[in-house]
């Protein structure tokens, strides 16, 4: 294993030689290992965050690294002009989880790519232009995908975004529907909005989507990119018996290994034309075997049944704590925030120095998005930091 440079030396060459785009936090992450992960001082983390909901298998997972590493000795690059055998694979174990309706895929290498080809396949399929999204969203900083999202922050330093999308409240079924018309291509929604606070929507809020999108010859697009995985199924969107027109993963996908992916159902590639869309690392095999063994390992442990488990003892354990710092706790299996009544920050802070790390979703949320590995008793733990904190 190769020794850790010093901190001092890591700040000074980040901070020189790289854009300024990151608020960061001091700690250098090095090493990680399950749910845990270590610093260059060799200081051990409880991870409930997982790189924003990236290492759903947490760190080092022996079958994942298996697998990369037997596909790197064989073939790690192979564009999809060529057929390939790891990306067959991946693609038959994709098939037998998700549902059979999402039977065609693009591959790419990250959310906001999945995004961008969701939406231009809505506009050539449909030949209309019009994205109506909702408040709070986030679906990524590309240029097609910041025009979906939703915050000021975001889109405002490079206006003008592209023209056609507009933005109504969540979880508004009717507002939705007044913004949906004939010159609508695509509804774009999270079926739990992740970066916006985690925010889960009333049960039938997506279905009602689907039907206004049906009624207006519009299409439903879902990105689960953060909510896929975690939520007690493949994806969040599976138990309000959903299946959209397009769905976008990425993030947990390949447990780390950039990988995404816009699936779509057959009557919508029907009208797609070949050749309209590509990126040269989609479906490279490393990624797919990646993949592979990722979902492997998540149906074989059955992690979606011990996340939903583990999530509603997260949320209880939060609730549990009665403070009246906190105004509300929402989630949904490990997708979880914590709306607290003063900032943020602090208490992130406070959980790091007492060895747990987690996230922020906007100024006053604490956002838990751990690996699906995480136990009760590591739940507890963390609860018991926080708890602390919140009693100061
Ligand atoms: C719901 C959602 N959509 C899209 C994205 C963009 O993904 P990426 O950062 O891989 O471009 C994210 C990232 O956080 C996300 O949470």
């Amino acid at each position: 294993m190769a020794t850790s440079l010093p901190i001092g030396q890591i700040h000074e060459t980040e901070d020189a030689r790289l854009i300024g785009l990151y608020a960061k936090r001091e700690i250098a992450i090095v090493r990680g290992e399950g749910i845990h992960l270590f610093d260059s001082e060799g200081k051990e983390y409880l991870d409930l965050f997982s790189n924003y909901g990236v290492n759903i298998l947490g760190h080092a997972h022996p079958a994942v690294n298996a697998a990369i590493k037997a596909q790197v000795d064989a073939l790690s690059n192979c564009h999809s002009s060529f057929y390939n055998d790891a990306r067959a694979r991946f693609l038959d174990t994709l098939g037998e989880l998700a549902p059979p309706e999402l039977s065609r895929a693009f591959l790419c290498s990250s959310g906001a790519e999945a995004i961008e080809a969701a939406l231009k396949f809505a506009r050539v399929v449909t030949g209309r232009t019009g994205v109506v999204a909702t408040r709070r969203a986030y679906h990524g900083r590309t240029f097609g995908a910041l025009g979906a999202t939703a915050d000021k922050k975001y889109r405002d330093p490079f206006l003008p975004l592209l023209e056609g999308f507009s933005h109504v409240a969540y979880d508004d079924a009717d507002a939705l529907g007044a913004a949906v018309d004939g010159g609508t291509a695509a509804i774009i929604l999270e079926p739990i909005q992740g970066e916006g606070g985690i925010h889960v929507p009333s049960a039938d809020y997506l279905a009602a989507a689907q039907e206004i999108a049906r009624r207006a010859g519009a299409l439903l697009i879902l990105d689960e990119i953060q909510s896929a995985f975690r939520t007690g199924s493949l994806f969040a969107c599976q138990q309000g018996g959903v299946v959209p027109d397009i769905l976008c993963v990425s993030k947990g996908i390949a447990n780390g290994f950039p990988f995404g992916l816009t699936l779509v159902t057959e009557e919508v590639a029907g009208r797609i034309p070949a050749g309209s869309h590509g990126t040269t690392f989609g479906g490279n095999p490393l990624g797919c075997a990646a993949a592979t063994a990722t979902l492997t390992a998540l149906r074989d442990a059955d992690l979606f049944a011990q996340s939903a488990r583990v999530g509603a003892h997260f949320l209880d354990a939060l609730r549990g704590l009665g403070s009246p710092k906190i105004r509300e706790v929402r989630g949904r299996g490990l997708m979880i925030g914590v709306d607290l009544r003063e900032r943020a920050t602090k208490y992130l802070r406070g959980l790091q120095e007492g060895g747990v790390l987690a996230l922020s979703a906007g100024p006053t949320t604490l956002r838990f998005l751990p690996p699906l590995l995480l136990t009760e008793a590591e739940v507890d733990r963390a609860v018991g930091v926080l708890g602390g904190l919140l009693k100061k």
